[in-house]
């Protein structure tokens, strides 16, 4: 089985309990209140911005729908796409631009047409980052479109792990192992769930490396916030004469 595969398999059926909001600690719902205020301050800086496993609309689609901008909605899960979609013909007000795309975030290059190079922000909201099967394929497609990225994620810390724990337990996703890692800490279970937390340095390794500049936010014990934005002279290989 691929790993895209496992992952949609995973998050169609167990993993929904992963968004049951009545399933939340207290820590955990706070931790989604401060994603989408600070997402809320982030976006209107964009002109597009891409939801990478936005899921059914349940996460960012909500706080940044208002705004006048494009928004792209993408996710794995074309089940969940297919939900989103529906709950966006509904809500259409006659103006806004809103997609939802099953895609897999490395392969971003298939939207290009909504992609305004230097104007497009890729958020990835409630841990999605660490979900990812290739972080660095997906940070090489961004980076190739000339992509910024806005990441929301739990620290690493010993009482972030608990805080993870404690979630993925009450969610009933089944036996969940953490295991600690140079870049990070990983969550897995045997029922196909894989989730990071990276460290901060590690983060910032790899977006410094593709020309961004980064901000990280840690100043919300357990969470944290990433803003990675291209550097003015950073140039996709694309551009280059
Ligand atoms: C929003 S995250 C939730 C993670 C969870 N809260 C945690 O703590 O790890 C999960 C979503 O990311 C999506 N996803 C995973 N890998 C993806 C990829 N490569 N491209 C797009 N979406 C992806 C999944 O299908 C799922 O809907």
């Amino acid at each position: 089985m691929s790993q895209s595969v496992r992952v949609v398999d995973f998050y169609r059926q167990t993993g929904q309990r992963l968004i049951d909001t009545s399933r939340y600690p207290e820590r955990i719902a706070e931790y989604r209140r401060v994603e989408d205020d600070i997402a809320a301050q982030t976006a209107p800086f964009y002109q597009v911005v891409l939801e990478i496993g936005c899921m059914d609309g349940c996460l960012l689609y909500p706080v940044v729908r208002g705004l006048a901008l494009t928004y792209v909605g993408v996710d794995v899960d074309a089940h969940a796409i297919q939900r989103f979609r529906a709950r966006i013909v509904e809500e259409w007000d006659g103006t806004a631009i809103r997609h939802a795309v099953a895609l897999d975030v490395s392969d971003v290059g298939a939207l290009s047409e909504l992609i305004v190079p230097r104007r497009t922000v890729a958020m990835f909201p409630f841990n999605s980052f660490g979900n990812l099967q290739s972080p660095t394929g997906a940070l090489d497609s961004l980076r190739a479109h000339d992509v910024d990225l806005w990441i929301g994620t739990y620290q690493t810390s010993p009482s972030a792990t608990e805080l993870r724990r404690c979630y993925y337990d009450n969610a009933r996703i089944g036996v969940v192992d953490h295991t600690e890692e140079d870049c990070g800490v990983l969550f897995t279970s045997a029922e196909g769930f894989k989730s990071y937390a990276y460290r901060g340095d590690f983060l910032r390794a790899q977006l410094e490396g593709r020309g961004y500049e980064v901000e990280i936010d840690d100043t919300h014990a357990d969470f944290s916030f990433i803003h990675a934005r291209l550097r003015e002279a950073a140039r996709s290989t694309e551009e280059r004469p």
